[in-house]
């Protein structure tokens, strides 16, 4: 398999799991068609190309010196330089490794971060906020996200990659998409009733047992686990956490807890404010599951040869 084969692959697991289904994911290729060719002579060159076939900009291969062939990776949550830079190191040592893939976004997919969020939309319309709600109350979000991104180093990693000649890409969206549906599946069959047993379920999934031995398994940070859980969702998915104003959004629909990869301060306060119990399931942890569940087809099929690092917790 080649390396772009493998970027496609993966775009199009992403695209088979995706929460807006197949139809209105095809129907973004075409407004972006359409976009393009309404655009004027001299604004072509603008226009991100990868918009007419990946629904993901935070997914991108980034580095990719004449596509060679791929079979051992070196796989972390987090990429940067020290990462490419191991990787060459263990390449002078006689590793056969092929590429290095991340998951969160660098380069060119960091920029793209705010344009993945609007699958939020489609999970909060399946916990019951209509999706006019969903829009006006994600947008504000998305362009904060977009601000607070501008003044980041985006291409530090890709360089280091670029200057030592290994491929590189980063799968954001598409893992998500997979841990998000899992957990949400996992905790369905589950039918928990109190918080406590949502927990305790969580840590019947190998990767969050794992994390429970590094002291960084999932935990009640609001309500207790004597509380009834209520209906469950899962947030994992969406480019990044959601606006402060979903909790009040979440009360209204009838969700009684909410488990996440991790959750700040303000927004802890604010699940308060509106009795959303939160169960924080790790982010590690739950980034890791997504990437086992993308990749795990071909690790097992023996087409690909993974090496865990940088937080990447495997599923044994
Ligand atoms: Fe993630
Ligand atoms: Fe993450």
């Amino acid at each position: 398999m080649k390396v772009s084969e493998l970027f496609r692959y993966v775009v199009e697991r992403g695209k088979e799991n995706d929460p807006r289904g197949k139809e209105n994911v095809e129907r973004l290729f075409s407004e972006a068609r359409k976009e393009y060719e309404a655009l004027a002579e001299e604004k072509k060159w603008e226009f991100d190309q990868e918009n007419l076939w990946n629904p993901y900009a935070d997914s991108r291969l980034l580095n990719n010196p004449g596509d060679p062939d791929v079979k051992r990776v070196l796989m972390g949550i987090n990429i940067d330089s020290a990462e490419v830079l191991l990787a060459d190191r263990l390449r002078e040592k006689g590793d056969k490794l092929d590429m290095v893939i991340g998951h969160h976004p660098r380069g060119i997919g960091m920029p793209g971060l705010h344009e993945v969020m609007d699958i939020q939309v489609d999970f909060y319309e399946r916990w019951g906020v209509p999706v006019n709600v969903g829009e006006s109350i994600l947008e504000p979000r998305m362009k904060e996200v977009m601000r607070n991104i501008l003044p980041v180093n985006h291409q530090q990693a890709v360089d280091t990659a670029r200057l030592l000649g290994i491929p590189f890409m980063c799968t954001h969206s598409p893992s998500d998409i997979m841990v998000h549906n899992f957990v949400q599946k996992h905790l369905d069959s589950a039918n928990p009733y109190r918080v406590g047993d949502v927990v305790k379920s969580l840590k019947d999934i190998p990767e969050y047992r794992n994390a429970v031995l590094l002291k960084n398994g999932p935990v009640v940070v609001v309500g207790r686990e004597k509380n009834r859980c209520g209906r469950v969702v899962v947030k994992m998915a969406g480019g990044t956490g959601p606006p402060k104003t979903v909790y009040k959004a979440l009360k209204e629909a009838g969700v009684g807890t909410m488990v996440c990869m991790h959750m700040k301060e303000e927004h802890i306060e604010l699940a308060k404010e509106h009795s959303i119990n939160v169960v924080v399931a790790g982010h590690m942890a739950s980034d890791s599951i997504g990437m086992n569940l993308l990749y795990g087809e071909l690790e097992r099929k023996g087409e690909l040869d993974i090496v865990r690092m940088s937080g990447l917790i495997g599923p044994k």
